[in-house]
């Protein structure tokens, strides 16, 4: 597969183009550092990259880069057929309750930004004739809970975005993959505590690339988080209310 990938060069996505250019998939890195994207490509290429890894500048906070990076990655692999976004952010709720810019940055860069750059890379991906769209969401977005009160918010925005396209676009031969990560183990997670079934990014990367290959429209990871969300999900709100997942 041809591959633009926005959000290598860390954890889960750092996990995820590794598998696939040990495989042989190709890849054009987009982030927002040049340096880390050339340390990212230079990896990449001892994993066995066939040939040298591009990589294009693109910032999920400035949507003037997200057109041209798309471009840049289809032009750089002679074409596209997938592109993942594992790219996001986080803070903890006290914070985002405590500074309010902190809030609209991480909804904008979460939801908003992320929505944009995805109806750009679809449009890209259609006029090839279809591929796949595979977006790192959370199962933060599936109810809301006190400890991920905003973070969730965006991630339920984009969980039911990405679900539309899905919806619109499959029978053109757009196939939209979700990804709802529970606790995985990445820099992002640093310093909390990890719950029961915490995953690691490698096993992570290895079931979301299952996914891909099956065009699952949704794939939760670590597995054990579907049953969980399963039961979050069926709670009633009078339980929600008194227990602090
Ligand atoms: N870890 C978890 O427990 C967990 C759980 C549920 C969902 N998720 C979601 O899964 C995805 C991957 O998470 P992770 O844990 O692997 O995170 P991570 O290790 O922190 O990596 C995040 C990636 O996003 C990139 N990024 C951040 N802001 C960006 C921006 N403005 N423009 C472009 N790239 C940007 C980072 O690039 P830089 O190298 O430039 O920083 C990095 O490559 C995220 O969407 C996250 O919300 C994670």
């Amino acid at each position: 597969m041809r591959v633009a990938f926005l959000g290598a060069t860390k954890g889960m996505g750092r996990a995820l183009a590794r598998l696939m250019v040990e495989r042989g998939d190709t890849i054009c890195l987009l982030g927002r550092s040049s340096v880390d994207l050339e340390r990212s490509a230079t990896d990449l290429s001892v994993r066995g990259a066939a040939d040298p890894v591009p990589s294009v500048v693109c910032d999920l906070e400035k949507p003037e880069t997200f057109a041209g990076a798309v471009d840049a990655a289809r032009e750089a692999l002679g074409g596209l057929d997938a592109v993942i976004v594992t790219a996001g952010v986080f803070a903890i709720q006290e914070d985002l309750e405590a500074d309010p810019l902190l809030a609209e940055r991480l909804v904008r860069v979460n939801f908003s930004n992320t929505v944009v750059f995805c109806e750009v890379a679809k449009k890209a991906l259609l006029d090839d004739g279809g591929g796949t769209l595979c977006v790192f969401s959370s199962v933060a977005g599936e109810r809301g809970r006190k400890p991920v009160i905003i973070y969730g918010a965006a991630k339920a925005g984009l969980t039911h975005y990405l679900e539309g396209l899905d919806h619109k676009h499959r029978a053109e031969g757009l196939r939209v993959i979700t990804v709802k990560p529970g606790f995985v183990k990445t820099s992002m997670t640093a310093g909390l505590e990890p719950p029961p079934f915490a995953g690691e990014p490698d096993a992570v990367a290895r079931r979301v690339l299952g996914a891909i290959d099956r065009g699952a429209p949704v794939v939760y990871a670590p597995a054990p988080w579907r049953l969980i969300m399963a039961v979050i999900r069926a709670l009633p709100r009078a339980i929600m209310r008194r227990i602090n997942f």
